[in-house]
């Protein structure tokens, strides 16, 4: 069974589908198996990282699918380890060895991590992988307004793509809304809030009715009419196929205000505020 995804362009004007696969914790046989799952109902987005070690992973999905690898589009990170240039240019050709691809459709800096100071060198050796054909899109992940601010000024280039947490507890209402006016498109990473309370909420329970949805396909779905990319992971063939199902109703203005009254300051899954966080 597959479904078609609305697709939508990038600032750099390639184009994604409106929602993508995420991979974190799909290793091995039993992932392959889920994300090859993922591919034939119909996602061609994956996303994985070279921090979830599971790059080979993917590749062998990839491989075991019927889909050609140019109708997919697959995202990887640069983890923080390695924001040095010639680190970075090394772990740019060796997440393309793991899963045995020539090129990744989007590579992304997975967090600034801002006292370091090295993600201006990370971005350079994006910009220059890009040029050399490795990486057809790049793009940054837990950036703030003034990392991307300069990483433009520095370099002249500007991210395609920013990927953060967003989910109803943490609607990254203002950063979202900055990303609109710069033209760069908002990912959001754990949308289903990591399977957490947002999805037994008595409001999105009520919406969910209403269209006779799950509560998943209702946030989701609110993922995409607010111009965001999700990228829910499920192992379970069934859930892969209701988060997909959304795009054959609507959410009203009404159900979108009750969403957004859901958020609020402290409501990050676990306080990884990117100004001061930092991941390696
Ligand atoms: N850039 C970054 O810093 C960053 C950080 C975190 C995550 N990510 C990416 O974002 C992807 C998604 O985030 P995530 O994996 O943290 O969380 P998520 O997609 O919000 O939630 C995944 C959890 O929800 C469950 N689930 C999925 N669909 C469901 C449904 N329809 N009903 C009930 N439960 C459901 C899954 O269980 P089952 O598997 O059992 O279905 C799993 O426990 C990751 O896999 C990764 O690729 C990026």
């Amino acid at each position: 069974m597959s479904k078609s995804i609305p697709e939508v362009t990038l600032n750099d004007g390639t184009t994604i589908p409106a929602i993508g696969f995420g991979t974190y914790a799909l290793n091995g046989n039993v992932g392959s198996n889920a994300i090859k799952s993922a591919i034939d109902i119909g996602y061609r987005l994956i996303d994985t990282a070279y921090n979830y070690e599971n790059e080979g992973t993917v590749g062998e999905a990839i491989r075991r699918s019927s889909i050609p690898r140019e109708q997919l589009r697959i995202t990887s990170k640069l983890p923080g380890r390695y924001h040095e240039y010639d680190k970075a240019v090394t772990t740019i050709q060796e997440s393309l060895y793991r899963a045995n691809l020539d090129y990744y459709d989007l590579y992304l800096i997975h967090w600034p991590n801002p006292k370091q100071d090295h993600y201006v060198e990370a971005w350079q050796a994006l910009i220059e992988a890009k040029k050399w054909g490795l990486i057809r899109s790049i793009g940054v992940c837990n950036f703030l307004p003034e990392h991307i601010e300069r990483l433009e000024r520095e370099t002249g280039v500007k991210p395609s793509i920013n990927q953060i947490e967003l989910h109803p507890a943490f609607n990254q209402e203002y950063q979202h809304k900055w990303h609109v006016e710069q033209n760069i498109k908002t990912e959001s990473w754990s949308p289903l809030s990591r399977a957490s309370d947002v999805l037994r909420n008595d409001q999105l329970a009520h919406i969910a009715e209403k269209h006779n949805k799950t509560i998943s396909q209702v946030i989701l779905r609110w993922h995409y009419q607010l111009g965001a990319v999700p990228i829910p992971k499920s192992a379970s063939p069934e859930r892969q196929l209701e988060n997909i199902s959304i795009f054959d109703f609507s959410l009203d203005e009404k159900d979108m205000k009750e969403i957004a009254s859901l958020s609020h300051p402290d409501g990050r899954i676990n306080d990884q505020d990117p100004a001061i966080y930092e991941e390696f």
